[in-house]
C-alpha cells in the first residue's frame, strides 16, 4: 500500500489558522477553476484516512469533497456521522501501524492521508510514501502546522514542481525509505 498526502499550505508552512479557518485558500486571480491536481489525485486513491479535526472542518463547510471515496476517520471522541455518508465514512481509535496493516488486508493499494496531526504522526510512523503540497503565497505567521517534530530525520526526493501563473507552487515530493 503507497499513503500520500495533498495538502496545500502558507509559505511558512501552515495549513490552517490557529482557529482551524482555511478562508486563506479559496480561489485566487484567473485559476480560480483550476483544482491543481485535486480530482486526479482523488481518481488514484482508493481511501482515505483523516484526523478529527480535519472531519469537523469539512462537516462544517456543508460540501463533501472526497465522493464515493470511503473515509476514516481517527478520533477518541464520538462522532456524528450523516446518515447519507453512513455508508462511506467510519470512526476509528487506533494506532496508525495498526491501521495501516488492516488496510493492507482489505486491499486498499492508495490511501490518502489528511490532517496536520495526523500526517506528522502517520510520516513519523514510515507510512506515507509521497507528499503533494501545495504552497500558496501568503505568510499566515501563526497557525496549524504542516510538520512538527520527528523522531528521525525524514529524507525526502523531489520528484517535480508545477508553478501556475496566480503564484501557487506545487511540489511533490516522495519519502526515501
Ligand atoms: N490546507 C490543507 O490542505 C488542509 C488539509 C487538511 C486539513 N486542513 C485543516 O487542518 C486542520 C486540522 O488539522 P489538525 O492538525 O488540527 O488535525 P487532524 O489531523 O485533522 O486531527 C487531529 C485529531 O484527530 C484525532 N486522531 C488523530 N490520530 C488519531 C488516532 N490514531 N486515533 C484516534 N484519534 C486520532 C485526534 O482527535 P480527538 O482525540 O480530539 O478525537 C486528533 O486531535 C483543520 O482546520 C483543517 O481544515 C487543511
Amino acid at each position: 500500500m503507497k499513503a500520500s498526502a495533498f495538502v496545500a499550505t502558507s509559505l511558512d508552512g501552515y495549513i490552517a489558522r490557529s482557529d482551524g479557518a482555511i478562508d486563506w485558500l479559496g480561489p485566487s486571480g484567473d485559476e480560480g477553476n483550476e483544482d491543481y491536481g485535486f480530482a486526479a489525485f482523488m481518481d488514484s486513491v482508493d481511501m482515505l484516512v483523516m484526523g478529527r479535526n480535519t472531519y469537523d472542518t469539512v462537516m462544517a463547510t456543508g460540501e463533501w469533497p472526497y465522493g464515493d471515496t470511503p473515509v476514516i476517520v481517527l478520533t477518541h471522541r464520538p462522532i456524528e456521522i450523516p446518515a447519507e455518508l453512513a455508508h462511506l465514512v467510519e470512526a476509528r481509535e487506533q494506532p496508525p501501524i495498526e491501521l495501516a496493516e488492516e488496510l493492507v488486508g482489505r486491499g486498499v493499494d492508495h490511501l490518502y492521508v489528511d490532517g496536520g496531526a495526523t500526517i506528522q504522526t502517520f510520516l513519523s510512523a514510515g507510512l506515507v510514501q509521497r507528499l503533494i503540497i501545495t504552497t500558496l503565497p501568503v505568510l499566515l505567521g501563526s497557525g496549524i502546522p504542516l510538520f512538527g517534530a520527528v523522531d528521525a530525520d525524514v529524507h525526502l526526493r523531489h520528484v517535480n514542481t508545477v508553478s501556475f501563473t496566480n503564484g501557487l507552487v506545487q511540489t511533490t515530493y516522495d519519502v526515501v525509505d
